[in-house]
């Protein structure tokens, strides 16, 4: 197998852990870069579905699992993830799963943060801002601080500094006790941590890691190594999470996730450098986004919740209803371009099978003080269910002709389209080789 990069070209959920598992197959090591528990990759194998949020897909396939340097890891949420994973009688030990000693962990405080800054953004409220902002500034704890000497002297400096936050925020006494309390009545696993006063309480915070660190330690060590041998063997298996319009730099600021989701935060998030044979944009055969910000293409009409509906475009994370909207050309060719794909997975193909028409966004019209419209090409539909076509000649001629044309727009081979939610949906029109 040669080595594989997996980016999401839209705005996430492109199906990135459905494609990640089906590749894994031939890999020896999967790895995630960057971001943590906001992301949320459903996969259905046999029938059977599976929610992962820090452990990349290719669990399911047995292989050797490395959360990389670059992800935030809620170590709560990794301990719940090992331990469901486990019960559902998948193996999840040391052995197979690495939890990278640079990755900085993330605290019930930074998910109290969150709940109370990330609103304008839409943020999962999963602590990922607040954690990569203590990254960047320095402040953070890595997975191998801890039970390191000074870790609670960190851990109540931070505390301190993020209560001052929470008095910028919520400015008087009242506001401040309703927001917590309610903070808290949503999400009840906080509330063990704020004290009478209403403020984060750095102690209990302290003690929560002390107590649970025993149940995560071992799972830590430095991943380098093993992501070395896994290239100088072409069997790695790089995975993003969210999409390049979700990107830090990249994409559609400040609508954004806190890290880079592309092929720059892969090299910085691995800690090696890897010539990746593959680059693999992920592209849902319509478009969704969560959250705030701009979507030209987004449908806030019947067709939008049709869309919404036939894909079941909710949260994997959050529940939240995915806004949804046409494919948008312009979008994917400035992924493309950010992170060098040479090879798009299209997913979900089969939610566009009762349409006559599909539109495609081609370019936008830039016209004096309006806002940018899309101006849209049509596909004819192919109206019939193809969701049992096992290779690109049983698809109908109007869907072929469909995948061909956004090629030939993109000038980027579609390699694997996705007909179907189960690992067994998968048409393979270009081998990977
Ligand atoms: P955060 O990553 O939780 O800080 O959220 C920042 C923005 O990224 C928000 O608009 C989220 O809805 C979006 N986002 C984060 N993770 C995902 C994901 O896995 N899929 C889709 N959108 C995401």
């Amino acid at each position: 197998m040669p080595n594989i990069l997996v980016v999401g070209s839209q705005w996430g959920d492109e199906g990135k852990g459905k494609i990640v598992d089906f590749l894994s197959n031939d890999a020896t090591v999967v790895v995630r870069y960057q971001g943590g528990a906001n992301a949320g990759h459903t996969l259905v194998i046999s029938g059977k579905k599976y929610v992962l949020h820090l452990i990349p897909s290719g669990i399911l396939n047995k292989k050797i699992c490395v959360l990389g340097q670059g992800m935030v890891v809620d170590y709560n949420e990794f301990i719940k993830e090992i331990s469901e994973l486990s019960k559902l009688g998948i193996s999840t030990t040391p052995e197979n799963v690495i939890l990278d000693e640079n990755a900085h962990l993330i605290l019930p405080y930074h998910l109290i943060i969150d709940a109370i800054t990330g609103k304008e953004i839409g943020t999962t409220g999963r602590g990922i801002g607040p954690a990569y902002i203590d990254k960047i500034a320095r402040k953070g704890i890595r997975a191998k601080d801890v039970g390191s000497m000074g870790l609670e002297e960190k851990i109540n400096k931070n505390v301190g500094y993020r209560n001052h936050q929470i008095n910028f925020y919520l400015t008087d006494e009242i506001t401040r006790r309703e927001t917590i309390r309610t903070l808290c009545r949503k999400n009840p696993f906080l509330e063990q941590f704020i004290d009478d006063n209403c403020y984060i309480d750095a102690k209990k915070v302290y003690n929560d890691l002390m107590e649970k660190k025993q149940l995560f330690s071992l799972f830590i060590r430095d991943a380098k190594p093993i992501l070395i041998e896994a290239a100088s063997r072409c069997s790695l298996l790089a995975e993003g999470a969210q999409g390049i319009h979700l990107d830090i730099d990249n994409g559609s600021y400040p609508y954004v996730t806190s890290s880079n989701t592309g092929i720059g935060g892969a090299l910085n998030g691995l800690g090696i450098y890897v010539d990746f044979d593959y680059r693999i944009g992920i592209a849902k055969a319509y478009t969704t986004r969560v959250g705030e910000g701009p979507f030209p293409t987004e449908l806030n009409n019947p067709l939008g919740e049709e869309l919404r509906q036939k894909g079941g475009e909710f949260g994997a994370t959050t529940g939240r209803p995915r806004r949804c909207g046409w494919l948008d050309l312009e979008v994917l060719k400035k992924s493309i371009l950010a992170s060098g794909i040479n090879y798009i997975a299209m997913t979900k193909i089969d939610v566009l099978s009762s349409l006559n028409s599909i539109p495609v966004c081609v370019g936008y019209n830039k016209s004096e003080g309006a806002s940018e419209q899309p101006c849209y090409e049509y596909q004819n539909g192919w109206n019939q269910d193809i969701s049992n076509a096992k290779t690109f000649d049983e698809l109908p001629t109007n869907c072929q002709k469909y995948v061909k044309k956004i090629e030939e727009l993109l000038k980027t081979k579609i390699g694997i389209v996705s007909v179907g939610a189960d690992r067994d949906k998968t048409i393979v029109i270009k081998e990977l080789n």
